[in-house]
């Protein structure tokens, strides 16, 4: 086992501690014994040292020429591709999914650094006619400044990367709080960064809790925007103080996304997708597929094969190979997930397989749920409208295609959804009438890419997108008039 460390804050390019003098654990979910590291737990002093110094550093970066922004991050995609491994082991042990999985989150933040290097060529704004003679009309987009991030535990690296990586190009210098559970990824992430040349300041980290450090980073009044993944509850308490300076805030947030099976899909194929959408990331995903919503010719035959897949995965530490699930991330999440099985219950829905914590030595370590479907249920329950966060699925059963994108509509949620279908008619039908930011035909709830939108409608996000347009929420945009006819014109008057 490792031996645990004491990991620092980042500001003004130096690794530094905590006013506070404090810190806290940071232990692998899998084996509560096993302490990843202590970090700092970061105080409002500390926040304000951090903006100061991003304040700083943004003076010189947003004249660094945006293609030399994207080449800093081109190299940083290279260093992460080079330490793809480690950091994945270090993610596993401190967030708890498997290591196949926790590659693939290394590998969306290299797939941002790229994707976003290349931004940095092209930024483009537009040139319009203007009303008037001798007069040129352009609007280009300008970093904003500052900007804070608050971000989860579920993507440790790809969530942060999805901000980090867009704001820079973009000339912006940062401020983020990444969630206590997961700090050390974040740290990662930045290391590539910084040993891929960024200037001193340009990216600050401060590690600690919301109330402590996340809410003075969103309150404070040199700080531009706010950039947040998480809760819907949490998002509402972040949005409403951002408001209320009027600052830019972009929320992601909950989900509840529905896998729509008809009669006529692949089931074999629906159900490795329902496999991987509920119970990848041990469903602690906002994208995770949590109903299952099922037409009736193909409703026996579905649930029949999706259980006995699930009872064949293998519970247990993320960094053995031939693990299938790992634990949640703490016992908070757990013990969500404890009560919503006793919840489903109670609503008379009937479990399928699962519905407890295993048992055995190997496993009484660490925050391990089996995973848990679902059957009976109506789409009304609670355990079919509400997040869980957790291994637990519910199948409902519905008629139509119609029916099945009303129910998929009925949550307040509109993140991720998904139609397995070979009809290419009903295919288009769903895509046009489920309310969400992502529809997958014929795949599951998850597999987003960088370079499309990423975000949802309802209590999901509040209008912005990550992926290919989070630039839209790191730049504002300018309007320049440019007249060059020596006279004054005097736009609507003058141009009859
Ligand atoms: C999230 O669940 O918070 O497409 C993000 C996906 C992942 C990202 C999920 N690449 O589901």
């Amino acid at each position: 086992m490792a031996q645990s460390k004491i990991y620092k804050n980042f500001i003004g390019g130096e690794w530094v501690e905590s006013r506070s003098g404090q810190t806290f654990e940071n232990l692998n979910p899998a084996d509560t014994s096993d302490v990843v590291g202590y970090f700092q737990d970061s105080s409002e002093a500390d926040v304000n040292d951090a903006v100061e110094a991003a304040k700083a550093a943004w003076e010189k970066w947003r004249l660094t020429p945006a293609p030399k922004r994207g080449e800093i991050l081109y190299r940083a995609g290279e260093i992460l591709s080079e330490r793809k491994e480690e950091y994945a082991r270090d993610m596993t042990r401190e967030m708890g999914k498997i290591l196949k999985e926790t590659r693939g989150d290394v590998q969306e933040a290299i797939d941002t650094a790229f994707y976003m290097a290349g931004e940095g060529r092209r930024m483009f704004g537009f040139t319009t006619p203007s009303e008037l003679k001798d007069k040129f009309n352009m609007a280009m987009r300008v970093p904003l400044g500052v900007v804070g991030m608050i971000t989860p535990w579920n993507f440790p690296m790809a969530i942060p990367s999805w901000k980090i990586f867009p704001a820079l190009v973009c000339g912006n210098t940062c401020v983020i709080k990444p969630a206590e559970d997961t700090p050390l990824s974040t740290i990662n992430l930045v290391r590539a960064l910084v040993d891929a040349g960024l200037p001193k300041g340009v990216v600050n980290i401060v590690t600690g809790h919301g109330p402590t450090a996340g809410a003075p980073l969103v309150n404070h009044k040199d700080v531009r925007a706010i950039s947040f993944t998480g809760s819907s509850e949490v998002g509402r308490i972040v949005g409403q103080a951002a408001a209320a300076s009027f600052k830019p805030c972009s929320l992601e947030m909950g989900g509840k996304n529905a896998i729509i099976v008809l009669d006529d899909a692949n089931v074999d194929l629906a159900v490795d997708g329902a496999l991987w959408g509920a119970f990848g990331t041990a469903g602690q995903r906002c994208t995770a597929a949590s109903r299952m919503i099922v037409q009736r010719g193909v409703h026996d035959e579905f649930v029949a094969k999706f259980v006995e897949r699930t009872k064949k995965m293998k519970i247990g530490d993320g960094l053995d190979e031939t693990v299938t699930m790992g634990p949640q991330v703490n016992k908070q999440q757990i013990d969500t997930t404890v009560k919503y099985v006793e919840i489903g219950k109670n609503e008379g829905a009937k479990i399928a397989t699962g519905g407890s914590r295993p048992n055995g030595d190997r496993l009484s370590r660490g925050w391990f749920h089996e995973p848990t479907i679902f059957t009976n249920a109506h789409p009304k329950m609670r355990i079919a409208q509400e997040e869980i966060f957790g291994p637990v699925t519910t199948v409902i059963q519905t008629t139509s295609v119609e029916e099945a994108a009303e129910i998929a509509n009925s949550t307040m949620y509109g993140l991720s959804s998904a139609i397995y279908t070979r009809d290419v008619n009903k295919a288009f039908r769903a895509i046009r009438d489920i309310y969400a930011g992502i529809t997958y035909v014929n795949a599951p709830t998850i597999g987003a890419e960088v370079h499309l939108p990423f975000g949802g409608v309802k209590a999901t996000g509040n209008g912005h997108r990550e992926g290919s347009q989070a630039i839209d929420f790191f730049t504002t945009w300018k309007a320049v008039y440019i007249d060059y006819s020596d006279k004054l014109q005097r736009a609507q008057i003058d141009n009859e």
